[in-house]
């Protein structure tokens, strides 16, 4: 196995090739260890330290540290979110992916001091992505890249956070919403997953006795304004 390359989901690969070449980066939940794994194979990290709030996991990264022989470079640490973190780690980025939105919004705000001396937050949160669009702005961050992508029927948002506020407009909950970042690079496959979801959406209003659903409605009504944004 040593020699040989870590074969990733399209996902993980994409997670990967987003981390900035640095000494040392954290991967919160790290689960089985691979985007890691591959990060100090490839030479990307120097090093790596793997966090997961669980021991299972943990114990599976563990073996698999040991079997791709890379345990001279990823430290293993059971920890909730940052809590295991310390300055004199002098991390220069995190990974968080394959969580929800909401918590991984949480563990940023929980671990904000660390956050705070970071040059990278590659996250890829897997709900409620507004939610972490909308951290990443308040602890001062900002969306450098993001790439939308889709594996086996699931779509998914890749996020490259950088420091450094953006100049706020008044759209910016919309733009949470709905990635203000794909809409000005004009990002074809999410504007596809837009134009199916408008589609999805009118077929449920034709569908249903209450034609006029507000929520359902208003849902359409954001979504062609995506399409419309786009075309200008
Ligand atoms: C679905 S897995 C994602 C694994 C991997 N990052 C990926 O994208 O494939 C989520 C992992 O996060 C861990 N986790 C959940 N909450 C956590 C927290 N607060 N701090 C650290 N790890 C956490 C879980 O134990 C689990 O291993």
């Amino acid at each position: 196995m040593n020699n040989s390359s870590i074969n990733l989901s399209k996902r993980l690969e994409a997670v990967k090739n987003t981390v900035l070449p640095c000494d040392v980066s954290l991967d919160i939940g790290c689960d089985h260890g691979y985007v890691s794994i591959a990060l100090v194979k490839e030479k990307v990290a120097k090093k790596v330290i793997c966090l997961d709030i669980n021991e299972g996991p943990l114990q599976a990264a563990q073996r698999n540290v040991f079997e791709w022989g890379v345990s001279d470079r990823i430290e293993l640490r059971l920890s909730d979110g940052f809590e295991k973190v310390k300055a004199e780690d002098k991390a220069d980025s995190v990974i968080i992916a394959g969580m929800g939105g909401r918590l991984t919004a949480s563990i940023l705000e929980g671990g904000k001091d660390i956050v705070g001396s970071l040059s990278q937050l590659v996250l890829e949160p897997q709900s409620e992505i507004e939610v972490v669009r909308a951290k990443i702005r308040e602890l001062g961050f900002h969306i450098e890249r993001e790439q939308f992508l889709t594996e086996r029927g699931k779509f998914y948002f890749i996020i490259d956070a950088r420091p450094g506020k953006e100049k706020e407009t008044a759209d910016e909950e919309f733009y949470d919403k709905y990635s203000k970042y794909l809409i000005k690079t004009k990002d074809t496959g999410y504007k596809e997953y837009v134009l199916k979801n408008i589609e999805k959406f009118e077929g449920y209003q034709r569908s249903i006795k209450d034609a006029g659903n507000g929520d359902l409605m208003g849902k359409i009504g954001e979504l062609k304004k995506v399409i419309d944004l786009y075309d200008k």
